[in-house]
C-alpha cells in the first residue's frame, strides 16, 4: 500500500514505519494520523511482522509535533476530533500486541513526544530533543501527553515539562525515564536493529502477554493486576512456543519460536 506521508519497509520480521514530511519536520496533520492508523493496523494483522520500528525521515526530526498550520484554523469541534484521532492512534500503538520501538534521531516535540511515549521502547540519538511545548501555543497536549508523561516520569516531571514547555536533551530524557537508551548518532541504526532483531526472535505470544501484563496491569489495583498476570502466565502453557522454549533449554539447543 502506498502512503503519501509515510515510508514503510520490511527487514525480516521487522517493519519500519517512517513519518515522511521532512520539509515540515514530520509534523502530524490529519492525513498523516490517518495513514499511521492504517499502517499500524496492517502491522498488527500481518503475522510475518513481529516488531515495529517507528521513526521519522531526515536527520532533523522524529516528529516536531502536531501540524500547527492545520490546527490554526480548527474550530473546537474539529480540535476535539483531531485529539480523539490522535489519542486513538496512540492507544492502538500501545495495544498493538507486538513490541514497537521508537527510533528518535532529532526533535520529538509535542505530538512527536506523545507518539514516542506510546511506543514500548524508545532509543534516542544523543542529538534528540524532547518536550511538550504546547503551552507556548496557548494549548495543552492533546494526544495523551499529560497522561503518558505522568505515568512514565511522574507528576513532578510531567508538570515541569508541560508547564514550562522546555525542550530537553536525550540525556535528561533518559534520566527522567522517557527514553530507554541513548546512543551516539552514528550508532543509532545499529542499536535499533540489534534490539529489533532480538525482540523479533522472541516468542511472540509471550511478548504479547508481557505487553498486556505491564500495560493493562499497570492501570489496575495490585491484587487485580497480579491475578491478571497469573491468567497470562497460565495461558502461556497452552502455546507450542512454551513447550519449545522449555524443551530447547532442557535439550541444550536454541529455541525456534513460531508464534503458536
Ligand atoms: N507544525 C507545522 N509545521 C511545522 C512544525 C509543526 N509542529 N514544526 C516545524 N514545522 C515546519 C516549519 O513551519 C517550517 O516550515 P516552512 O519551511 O514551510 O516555514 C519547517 O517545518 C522547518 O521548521 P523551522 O521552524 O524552520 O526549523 P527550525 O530548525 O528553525 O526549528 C523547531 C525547529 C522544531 C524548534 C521548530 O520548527 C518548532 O518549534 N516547531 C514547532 C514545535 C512545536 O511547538 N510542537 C508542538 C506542536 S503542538
Amino acid at each position: 500500500m502506498a502512503y503519501r506521508n509515510l515510508e514503510t519497509s520490511n527487514r525480516g520480521a521487522v517493519r519500519t514505519i517512517a513519518v515522511n514530511r521532512p520539509d515540515k519536520l514530520n509534523a502530524l496533520n490529519r492525513d498523516t494520523l490517518n495513514e499511521l492508523t492504517l499502517a499500524f493496523a496492517q502491522a498488527a494483522q500481518d503475522d510475518a511482522v513481529r516488531v515495529v520500528v517507528l521513526t521519522g525521515t531526515g536527520e532533523k526530526a522524529f516528529v516536531a509535533g502536531a501540524d500547527i498550520a492545520e490546527m490554526n484554523g480548527y474550530t473546537p469541534i474539529q480540535a476535539q476530533a483531531f485529539s480523539r484521532t490522535g489519542q486513538r492512534l496512540m492507544s492502538s500503538i500501545e495495544r498493538l500486541g507486538k513490541p514497537v520501538i521508537a527510533r528518535i534521531q532529532g526533535f520529538a516535540l509535542g505530538g512527536g513526544m506523545e507518539l514516542a511515549m506510546a511506543c514500548h521502547l524508545r532509543v534516542a540519538s544523543e542529538k534528540a530533543k524532547f518536550g511538550q511545548p504546547e503551552i507556548n501555543l496557548g494549548l495543552i497536549p492533546g494526544f495523551g501527553g499529560t497522561q503518558r508523561l505522568l505515568r512514565l516520569a511522574g507528576r513532578g516531571a510531567a508538570l515541569e515539562l508541560c508547564l514550562s514547555g522546555a525542550v530537553i536533551n536525550a540525556q535528561r530524557a533518559c534520566e527522567l525515564g522517557l527514553v530507554t537508551r541513548v546512543v551516539a548518532a552514528e550508532a543509532l541504526d545499529d542499536a535499533v536493529n540489534v534490539l529489533a532483531d532480538q525482540l523479533a526472535a522472541a516468542a511472540p505470544l509471550a511478548a504479547a502477554g508481557i505487553l498486556d501484563a505491564v500495560l493493562q496491569g499497570g492501570e489496575m489495583a495490585l491484587d487485580q493486576a497480579l491475578e491478571f498476570e497469573t491468567q497470562g502466565f497460565a495461558l502461556a502453557f497452552s502455546t507450542d512456543d512454551m513447550r519449545e522454549g522449555t524443551s530447547a533449554f532442557l535439550e541444550k539447543r536454541k529455541a525456534e519460536f513460531k508464534g503458536s
